[in-house]
C-alpha cells in the first residue's frame, strides 16, 4: 500500500482551520495512507524566532513527497515581508514553476455571473511561478526625499517562458476538454518581455498542432473571463497576470473558498506544494466559518500529482455531491454550516 509523507505548513490566520479539514479528508481515505509532519513556520514563529523558515528548514522539507500549505499573512507584519520570507522562497527553492489553478463551477453553486450554471465554467490557469514580475530584483534610492526612485524589474528568461508554455500545452492534452490554450500578455504596451512571450508562445504552439490557440491582452482577458468564461480551457500567463486572473477565476465560480492551487515541480526533483488560492482572511479567523473546500480540493490535486488519480476522484466526487445535494455549506456560498461540519461531511462521503 502506498504511503506518502506530507510536510504541512498551516501558517497564519485561517490556515490552521482549513488545513485541519484537509487532513481530516485525506485521513478518511484509508488508502493511500498519508502521514503528516507539521512545520510551525508562520508569522508567530517569526515573532518568536526572528525567522519564518529556520536555518536549513527547506532542506528538511526536501525529502517529503509534497507540501500541504494553509495561508500566510498577518495584520501586524507588512505583507511583502511575510510573503518574501515564506511562500515565495518555497516556490522558488523547489523550482515549483508551474502554478496550476483550476476553476470549475460546481452544480449547486451560484456564480455571481448571470446565467452561468454548473459545468459552464471549467478552465484552468497555468501561472508562471518563479520569475516574471515576482523576480526579487530592484531597489530604492533617495528614500523619503523628493528625488526618491523605486525600480522593480520583471525577468523573463527563455528557459522559464518556454517551459511554462509547454506545460500549458501538455495540460490541454491531458485535460481532454476544449483542447485549447489561451496565452495572456500585455504586448501592446510592454514591448520587450511580453512581445518575447508572444513569440515563444507561437514557437511552442507549432509543436502542438492538435491544440487550438488564442492570444489575448490581459485587459481584454479580464473582460472575457466575465463575458465568456465558457470559452476558456487552459490559460497561460506570467506570474503577476496569473495571480490577478486567478482571483477573478475564483470568484466567478462562486467563492475564493472553492479555488485550489498546485505549485508544481513537474520534473519531481523537489516536492510540490498544494494550497488554497485564498489567503489568511483576518476577518474570519477563529469564527469556524471559513470554507475548507479549496484546501480539500488542493489535497485532491496533491494525490493526483502523486499518482493517486482514483483517490483524487473520490474527493472531487464527494465535494461535487455535497454541493449538488446539500445545503451543508459555509456562509460564503449561502449556507450556515461550520468549517468542521463541512469537513466531516466530505470525510464521511470519502470514507463511504
Ligand atoms: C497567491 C497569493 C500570493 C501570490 C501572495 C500571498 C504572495 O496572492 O498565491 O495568489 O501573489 O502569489
Ligand atoms: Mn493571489
Amino acid at each position: 500500500m502506498s504511503r506518502y509523507h506530507i510536510a504541512v505548513i498551516a501558517g497564519d490566520g485561517v490556515g490552521p482551520e482549513v488545513i485541519a479539514e484537509g487532513k481530516k479528508v485525506l485521513n478518511a481515505l484509508g488508502s493511500p495512507v498519508v502521514t503528516f509532519t507539521d512545520f510551525p513556520w508562520s508569522s508567530n514563529f517569526y515573532r518568536q524566532t526572528g525567522r519564518f523558515i529556520p536555518e536549513g528548514g527547506l532542506d528538511e522539507v526536501k525529502g517529503f513527497d509534497a507540501i500541504f500549505f494553509g495561508a500566510v499573512g498577518d495584520p501586524d507584519i507588512q505583507d511583502h515581508v511575510t510573503l518574501n520570507n515564506l511562500i515565495l522562497p518555497i516556490r522558488r527553492y523547489f523550482d515549483q514553476y508551474a502554478c496550476v489553478r483550476p476553476a470549475y463551477l460546481f452544480h449547486g453553486v451560484r456564480s455571481p455571473l448571470a446565467d452561468r450554471t454548473g459545468g459552464d465554467i471549467d478552465l484552468t490557469v497555468i501561472r508562471e511561478n518563479t520569475e516574471g514580475e515576482y523576480a526579487d530584483i530592484g531597489g530604492r534610492i533617495y528614500q523619503h526625499t523628493g528625488q526618491e526612485v523605486a525600480v522593480q524589474t520583471a525577468v523573463f528568461t527563455r528557459h522559464g517562458t518556454e517551459r511554462i508554455i509547454r506545460y500549458a500545452f501538455e495540460e490541454a492534452r491531458r485535460r481532454k476538454k476544449k483542447n485549447k490554450v489561451t496565452s495572456i500578455t500585455k504586448s501592446n504596451a510592454q514591448g520587450y518581455s511580453m512581445v518575447f512571450w508572444d513569440e515563444v508562445f507561437k514557437e511552442v504552439a507549432r509543436e502542438y498542432p492538435d491544440v487550438r490557440t488564442e492570444s489575448l491582452l490581459i485587459d481584454a482577458a479580464s473582460m472575457d473571463f466575465v463575458r465568456r468564461p465558457q470559452d476558456f480551457d487552459v490559460v497561460v500567463a506570467s506570474n503577476l497576470f496569473g495571480d490577478i486572473l486567478t482571483d477573478l477565476s475564483a470568484i466567478i465560480i462562486g467563492s475564493m473558498g472553492l479555488a485550489p492551487s498546485a505549485n508544481l515541480n513537474p520534473e519531481r526533483k523537489a516536492p510540490s506544494m498544494f494550497e488554497p488560492v485564498h489567503g489568511s482572511a483576518f476577518d474570519l479567523i477563529g469564527k469556524g466559518i471559513v470554507n475548507p473546500l479549496a484546501t480539500i480540493l488542493a489535497g485532491a490535486m496533491m494525490l493526483d500529482f502523486l499518482g493517486e488519480g482514483a483517490a483524487c476522484e473520490r474527493i472531487y466526487r464527494a465535494v461535487a455531491d455535497n454541493l449538488r445535494e446539500t445545503n451543508l455549506r459555509t456562509p460564503d456560498i449561502g449556507g450556515s454550516a461550520s468549517t468542521s461540519q463541512v469537513g466531516d461531511d466530505i470525510a464521511r462521503r470519502v470514507a463511504g
